[in-house]
Protein backbone atom coordinates (compact mmCIF):
# COMPACT_ATOMS: atom_id res chain seq x y z
CA UNK A 1 0.00 0.00 0.00
CA UNK A 2 3.04 2.59 0.64
CA UNK A 3 5.11 1.11 -1.74
CA UNK A 4 2.26 2.46 -4.47
CA UNK A 5 1.34 5.80 -2.68
CA UNK A 6 4.95 6.73 -2.59
CA UNK A 7 6.36 5.86 -6.06
CA UNK A 8 6.07 9.52 -7.16
CA UNK A 9 6.89 10.73 -10.98
CA UNK A 10 9.88 12.63 -10.75
CA UNK A 11 9.59 16.28 -11.13
CA UNK A 12 11.09 19.31 -13.29
CA UNK A 13 14.10 21.19 -12.42
CA UNK A 14 16.01 18.39 -11.12
CA UNK A 15 19.33 19.34 -11.82
CA UNK A 16 19.51 22.09 -9.47
CA UNK A 17 19.75 19.47 -6.78
CA UNK A 18 23.57 18.32 -6.84
CA UNK A 19 25.35 18.28 -3.71
CA UNK A 20 26.41 21.88 -2.84
CA UNK A 21 23.69 23.58 -5.21
CA UNK A 22 23.07 27.26 -3.97
CA UNK A 23 19.84 28.24 -1.40
CA UNK A 24 17.31 29.44 -3.95
CA UNK A 25 14.14 31.16 -2.15
CA UNK A 26 12.07 30.19 -5.34
CA UNK A 27 13.20 26.46 -5.00
CA UNK A 28 12.77 26.52 -1.34
CA UNK A 29 8.95 27.56 -1.43
CA UNK A 30 7.94 25.16 -3.80
CA UNK A 31 10.29 22.61 -1.53
CA UNK A 32 8.34 23.87 1.86
CA UNK A 33 4.84 23.54 0.17
CA UNK A 34 5.55 19.89 -0.95
CA UNK A 35 6.78 19.07 2.83
CA UNK A 36 3.21 20.63 3.67
CA UNK A 37 1.15 18.27 1.35
CA UNK A 38 3.00 15.94 2.53
CA UNK A 39 4.65 14.86 -0.98
CA UNK A 40 8.16 12.69 -1.02
CA UNK A 41 11.21 14.65 -1.66
CA UNK A 42 13.40 12.20 -4.42
CA UNK A 43 16.70 12.77 -5.26
CA UNK A 44 16.88 14.81 -8.09
CA UNK A 45 14.61 17.44 -6.13
CA UNK A 46 15.89 20.01 -5.28
CA UNK A 47 16.41 20.15 -1.54
CA UNK A 48 18.18 22.83 1.31
CA UNK A 49 21.67 21.84 2.37
CA UNK A 50 20.95 21.25 5.77
CA UNK A 51 18.12 19.17 5.32
CA UNK A 52 20.20 16.61 2.72
CA UNK A 53 23.32 16.39 5.59
CA UNK A 54 20.96 15.89 8.02
CA UNK A 55 19.62 13.08 6.33
CA UNK A 56 23.18 11.63 5.08
CA UNK A 57 24.00 11.77 8.94
CA UNK A 58 20.88 10.00 10.44
CA UNK A 59 20.29 7.11 7.59
CA UNK A 60 24.57 6.33 7.44
CA UNK A 61 24.05 6.12 11.09
CA UNK A 62 21.00 3.93 10.79
CA UNK A 63 22.63 1.92 8.17
CA UNK A 64 25.94 1.24 10.35
CA UNK A 65 23.62 0.31 12.88
CA UNK A 66 22.41 -2.43 10.99
CA UNK A 67 25.59 -3.85 10.17
CA UNK A 68 27.37 -3.35 13.92
CA UNK A 69 24.14 -4.79 14.93
CA UNK A 70 24.68 -8.02 13.19
CA UNK A 71 27.95 -9.27 15.80
CA UNK A 72 26.32 -9.48 19.10
CA UNK A 73 23.82 -12.12 17.81
CA UNK A 74 26.20 -13.26 14.84
CA UNK A 75 28.49 -14.60 17.88
CA UNK A 76 25.64 -17.26 18.49
CA UNK A 77 25.21 -18.46 15.54
CA UNK A 78 27.45 -21.43 16.35
CA UNK A 79 25.99 -21.97 18.94
CA UNK A 80 22.53 -22.13 18.93
CA UNK A 81 20.86 -24.70 20.43
CA UNK A 82 18.85 -26.59 17.40
CA UNK A 83 18.78 -26.57 13.89
CA UNK A 84 15.60 -24.46 13.49
CA UNK A 85 17.03 -21.88 15.86
CA UNK A 86 20.43 -21.83 13.84
CA UNK A 87 18.26 -20.88 10.82
CA UNK A 88 16.12 -18.65 12.07
CA UNK A 89 18.94 -16.38 13.62
CA UNK A 90 21.05 -16.67 10.17
CA UNK A 91 17.77 -15.29 8.37
CA UNK A 92 18.08 -12.66 11.03
CA UNK A 93 21.52 -11.76 10.95
CA UNK A 94 21.52 -11.67 7.08
CA UNK A 95 18.03 -9.59 6.94
CA UNK A 96 20.55 -6.82 8.91
CA UNK A 97 22.97 -7.21 6.89
CA UNK A 98 20.27 -6.56 3.43
CA UNK A 99 19.10 -3.56 6.02
CA UNK A 100 22.61 -2.11 6.08
CA UNK A 101 22.72 -2.37 2.30
CA UNK A 102 19.50 -0.71 1.58
CA UNK A 103 20.62 1.89 3.84
CA UNK A 104 23.64 2.41 2.57
CA UNK A 105 22.03 2.53 -1.22
CA UNK A 106 19.31 4.98 0.00
CA UNK A 107 22.25 7.02 1.48
CA UNK A 108 24.50 7.74 -1.41
CA UNK A 109 21.46 9.19 -3.56
CA UNK A 110 21.97 12.08 -1.41
CA UNK A 111 25.36 12.50 -3.06
CA UNK A 112 27.92 10.71 -0.10
CA UNK A 113 29.99 7.50 -1.40
CA UNK A 114 30.11 4.38 0.74
CA UNK A 115 33.86 4.17 1.08
CA UNK A 116 32.86 7.57 2.83
CA UNK A 117 30.18 6.58 5.20
CA UNK A 118 32.54 3.80 5.99
CA UNK A 119 35.74 5.84 6.51
CA UNK A 120 33.37 7.80 8.91
CA UNK A 121 32.10 4.52 10.92
CA UNK A 122 35.81 3.26 11.15
CA UNK A 123 37.42 6.51 12.74
CA UNK A 124 34.66 6.29 14.91
CA UNK A 125 33.40 9.77 13.41
CA UNK A 126 29.78 8.35 12.95
CA UNK A 127 27.72 6.86 15.57
CA UNK A 128 25.66 3.54 15.76
CA UNK A 129 22.39 2.59 18.25
CA UNK A 130 24.41 2.05 21.03
CA UNK A 131 22.61 -0.97 22.09
CA UNK A 132 24.93 -2.75 20.26
CA UNK A 133 27.46 -1.94 22.55
CA UNK A 134 26.64 -4.46 25.03
CA UNK A 135 27.50 -8.10 24.99
CA UNK A 136 25.40 -11.32 24.61
CA UNK A 137 26.13 -13.40 27.36
CA UNK A 138 23.73 -16.48 26.84
CA UNK A 139 21.73 -17.82 24.59
CA UNK A 140 18.38 -15.61 25.94
CA UNK A 141 19.39 -12.88 24.89
CA UNK A 142 19.14 -13.62 21.62
CA UNK A 143 15.73 -14.22 22.43
CA UNK A 144 15.37 -10.38 24.77
CA UNK A 145 16.97 -8.73 21.56
CA UNK A 146 14.77 -10.01 19.34
CA UNK A 147 11.66 -9.26 21.44
CA UNK A 148 13.36 -5.75 23.16
CA UNK A 149 15.94 -4.74 20.58
CA UNK A 150 14.18 -5.48 17.52
CA UNK A 151 10.78 -4.55 19.08
CA UNK A 152 12.12 -0.78 19.85
CA UNK A 153 13.58 -0.80 16.53
CA UNK A 154 10.15 -0.95 14.63
CA UNK A 155 8.37 1.83 16.66
CA UNK A 156 11.24 3.94 16.06
CA UNK A 157 11.24 2.64 12.27
CA UNK A 158 7.49 2.87 11.04
CA UNK A 159 7.01 6.36 11.26
CA UNK A 160 10.53 6.25 8.74
CA UNK A 161 7.88 4.55 6.51
CA UNK A 162 6.62 8.16 5.73
CA UNK A 163 9.43 10.12 6.29
CA UNK A 164 9.88 13.13 3.52
CA UNK A 165 12.81 11.74 1.78
CA UNK A 166 11.51 8.69 -1.00
CA UNK A 167 14.24 6.33 -1.38
CA UNK A 168 14.78 6.28 2.82
CA UNK A 169 10.91 5.40 3.27
CA UNK A 170 10.62 3.23 0.61
CA UNK A 171 13.94 1.19 2.37
CA UNK A 172 12.27 1.55 5.56
CA UNK A 173 8.66 -0.73 4.02
CA UNK A 174 10.88 -3.28 3.45
CA UNK A 175 12.77 -3.32 6.74
CA UNK A 176 9.91 -3.07 8.73
CA UNK A 177 8.51 -5.77 7.37
CA UNK A 178 11.44 -7.49 8.18
CA UNK A 179 12.29 -6.27 11.94
CA UNK A 180 8.56 -7.70 12.58
CA UNK A 181 9.72 -11.11 11.85
CA UNK A 182 13.02 -10.16 13.88
CA UNK A 183 10.92 -9.41 17.32
CA UNK A 184 8.30 -12.65 16.53
CA UNK A 185 11.23 -14.94 16.20
CA UNK A 186 12.43 -13.40 19.44
CA UNK A 187 9.55 -13.41 21.55
CA UNK A 188 8.52 -17.18 20.44
CA UNK A 189 12.42 -18.17 21.51
CA UNK A 190 11.34 -16.76 24.84
CA UNK A 191 8.09 -18.02 24.94
CA UNK A 192 9.95 -21.56 24.49
CA UNK A 193 12.80 -21.48 27.30
CA UNK A 194 9.83 -20.06 29.78
CA UNK A 195 8.21 -23.14 29.10
CA UNK A 196 10.83 -25.36 29.86
CA UNK A 197 12.90 -25.76 32.88
CA UNK A 198 13.78 -23.27 36.35
CA UNK A 199 17.26 -22.78 34.71
CA UNK A 200 16.11 -21.57 31.31
CA UNK A 201 13.61 -19.50 33.22
CA UNK A 202 16.05 -17.93 35.54
CA UNK A 203 17.98 -17.18 32.23
CA UNK A 204 15.42 -15.31 30.52
CA UNK A 205 14.57 -13.00 33.26
CA UNK A 206 18.48 -12.53 33.72
CA UNK A 207 18.73 -10.98 29.95
CA UNK A 208 15.24 -9.15 30.38
CA UNK A 209 17.08 -7.63 33.74
CA UNK A 210 19.98 -6.42 31.49
CA UNK A 211 18.31 -5.41 28.19
CA UNK A 212 15.38 -3.53 29.16
CA UNK A 213 16.59 -0.29 30.42
CA UNK A 214 19.10 -0.37 27.78
CA UNK A 215 16.07 -1.10 25.28
CA UNK A 216 14.63 2.45 26.35
CA UNK A 217 17.44 4.62 25.98
CA UNK A 218 17.25 3.17 21.91
CA UNK A 219 14.84 6.10 21.84
CA UNK A 220 17.10 8.46 22.35
CA UNK A 221 17.44 11.70 24.83
CA UNK A 222 14.38 13.49 26.43
CA UNK A 223 12.59 15.05 23.96
CA UNK A 224 13.77 18.48 25.97
CA UNK A 225 17.42 17.52 25.46
CA UNK A 226 17.46 15.97 21.85
CA UNK A 227 19.44 18.58 19.90
CA UNK A 228 18.10 17.12 16.46
CA UNK A 229 14.15 16.41 16.90
CA UNK A 230 12.73 19.75 16.33
CA UNK A 231 14.43 20.43 12.95
CA UNK A 232 13.75 16.54 12.17
CA UNK A 233 9.82 17.36 13.05
CA UNK A 234 9.69 20.59 10.29
CA UNK A 235 11.60 18.27 7.67
CA UNK A 236 8.98 15.52 8.00
CA UNK A 237 11.87 13.13 9.20
CA UNK A 238 10.90 13.01 12.37
CA UNK A 239 6.94 12.25 12.64
CA UNK A 240 6.81 11.43 16.30
CA UNK A 241 8.95 12.27 19.25
CA UNK A 242 11.40 10.26 21.18
CA UNK A 243 9.58 10.22 24.57
CA UNK A 244 6.01 9.48 22.86
CA UNK A 245 7.63 6.66 20.78
CA UNK A 246 9.11 5.31 24.20
CA UNK A 247 5.73 5.83 26.18
CA UNK A 248 4.28 3.27 22.93
CA UNK A 249 6.80 1.11 23.26
CA UNK A 250 6.58 0.51 27.00
CA UNK A 251 3.06 0.39 26.28
CA UNK A 252 3.48 -2.26 23.50
CA UNK A 253 6.00 -4.51 25.64
CA UNK A 254 4.74 -4.50 29.53
CA UNK A 255 1.28 -6.70 28.73
CA UNK A 256 3.94 -9.27 26.82
CA UNK A 257 6.54 -9.30 29.72
CA UNK A 258 2.88 -10.35 31.48
CA UNK A 259 2.59 -13.24 28.75
CA UNK A 260 6.07 -14.53 28.94
CA UNK A 261 5.89 -14.65 32.95
CA UNK A 262 8.91 -12.26 33.35
CA UNK A 263 9.04 -9.07 35.30
CA UNK A 264 10.40 -6.28 33.80
CA UNK A 265 13.12 -4.50 36.08
CA UNK A 266 11.15 -1.48 36.97
CA UNK A 267 9.50 -0.81 40.06
CA UNK A 268 7.55 2.08 39.41
CA UNK A 269 6.41 0.31 35.98
CA UNK A 270 2.11 0.54 36.65
CA UNK A 271 -0.58 1.27 34.88
CA UNK A 272 -1.90 4.33 34.86
CA UNK A 273 -5.73 3.42 34.50
CA UNK A 274 -6.79 7.33 34.01
CA UNK A 275 -4.30 8.26 31.53
CA UNK A 276 -4.28 4.61 29.81
CA UNK A 277 -0.99 4.23 29.38
CA UNK A 278 1.72 2.73 31.92
CA UNK A 279 4.00 4.78 34.00
CA UNK A 280 7.84 4.09 34.41
CA UNK A 281 10.73 4.86 36.67
CA UNK A 282 13.64 7.10 34.96
CA UNK A 283 16.30 5.90 32.56
CA UNK A 284 19.80 5.90 34.08
CA UNK A 285 21.35 9.25 31.51
CA UNK A 286 24.86 9.01 32.35
CA UNK A 287 24.94 5.19 31.53
CA UNK A 288 23.66 6.28 28.01
CA UNK A 289 25.96 8.80 27.34
CA UNK A 290 28.87 6.93 28.77
CA UNK A 291 28.15 4.29 26.11
CA UNK A 292 27.08 6.55 23.40
CA UNK A 293 30.80 8.58 24.23
CA UNK A 294 32.54 4.82 23.75
CA UNK A 295 32.93 3.60 27.22
CA UNK A 296 30.96 0.77 26.99
CA UNK A 297 31.43 -2.88 27.12
CA UNK A 298 32.05 -3.79 23.74
CA UNK A 299 32.47 -0.03 21.62
CA UNK A 300 36.13 -1.18 21.00
CA UNK A 301 35.82 -4.74 20.59
CA UNK A 302 32.81 -3.73 17.81
CA UNK A 303 34.67 -1.38 15.99
CA UNK A 304 37.38 -3.56 15.70
CA UNK A 305 35.38 -6.73 14.63
CA UNK A 306 34.33 -3.85 11.37
CA UNK A 307 37.35 -2.86 10.57
CA UNK A 308 39.14 -6.13 10.59
CA UNK A 309 36.25 -6.96 8.04
CA UNK A 310 36.98 -4.04 5.92
CA UNK A 311 40.45 -4.98 5.48
CA UNK A 312 40.04 -8.71 5.15
CA UNK A 313 37.37 -7.73 2.34
CA UNK A 314 39.96 -6.06 0.91
CA UNK A 315 41.00 -8.54 -2.14
CA UNK A 316 36.80 -8.83 -2.62
CA UNK A 317 36.65 -5.10 -3.04
CA UNK A 318 39.83 -5.64 -5.79
CA UNK A 319 38.18 -8.62 -7.38
CA UNK A 320 34.87 -6.96 -7.95
CA UNK A 321 36.52 -4.16 -9.73
CA UNK A 322 38.48 -5.81 -11.91
CA UNK A 323 35.57 -7.73 -12.81
CA UNK A 324 33.55 -4.70 -13.46
CA UNK A 325 36.34 -3.07 -15.81
CA UNK A 326 36.56 -6.36 -17.49
CA UNK A 327 32.94 -6.55 -18.34
CA UNK A 328 33.11 -2.58 -19.07
CA UNK A 329 35.69 -3.14 -21.52
CA UNK A 330 34.16 -6.04 -23.21
CA UNK A 331 30.55 -4.25 -23.30
CA UNK A 332 31.14 -0.82 -23.96
CA UNK A 333 28.21 0.47 -24.92
CA UNK A 334 27.04 -0.47 -20.89
CA UNK A 335 25.00 -3.61 -22.59
CA UNK A 336 25.89 -6.76 -21.15
CA UNK A 337 22.74 -8.54 -21.53
CA UNK A 338 20.99 -8.82 -18.51
CA UNK A 339 18.47 -6.06 -17.00
CA UNK A 340 20.23 -3.58 -14.68
CA UNK A 341 19.16 -3.98 -11.36
CA UNK A 342 16.52 -1.35 -9.73
CA UNK A 343 17.70 1.84 -7.97
CA UNK A 344 17.02 2.69 -4.61
CA UNK A 345 15.18 5.72 -6.49
CA UNK A 346 12.73 4.30 -8.09
CA UNK A 347 12.14 1.30 -7.37
CA UNK A 348 9.08 -0.52 -6.42
CA UNK A 349 9.70 -2.15 -3.15
CA UNK A 350 7.49 -4.99 -3.88
CA UNK A 351 10.01 -6.08 -6.98
CA UNK A 352 12.80 -6.73 -4.74
CA UNK A 353 13.55 -10.42 -3.69
CA UNK A 354 12.24 -11.04 -0.20
CA UNK A 355 14.07 -13.86 1.57
CA UNK A 356 13.89 -13.66 5.08
CA UNK A 357 10.61 -11.24 5.45
CA UNK A 358 7.72 -12.64 6.95
FE1 LIG B 1 17.41 -4.33 10.97
FE1 LIG C 1 16.17 -6.60 13.14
Amino acid sequence: MYTQSMDLPQKKEQSASAPGAPENPEYQREFDARLAQGEFIEAKDWMPEAYRKTLIRQISQHAHSEIVGMLPEGNWITRAPTLKRKAILLAKVQDEGGHGLYLYSAAETLGISRDEMFEALHTGKAKYSSIFNYPTLTWADIGVIGWLVDGAAIMNQIPLCRCSYGPYARAMVRICKEESFHQRQGFDLLMTMMQGTNEQRVMVQDAVNRWWWPSLMMFGPHDSESTHSERGKQWGIKRISNDDLRQKFVDATAPQADILGVTLPDPNLKWNEKQERYEFGNIDWDEFWNVVNGNGHCNRERLAARVSAWQDGEWVREAALAHANKRAAKHPDGRVGEQAAPSMETAPMQTAPTAGST
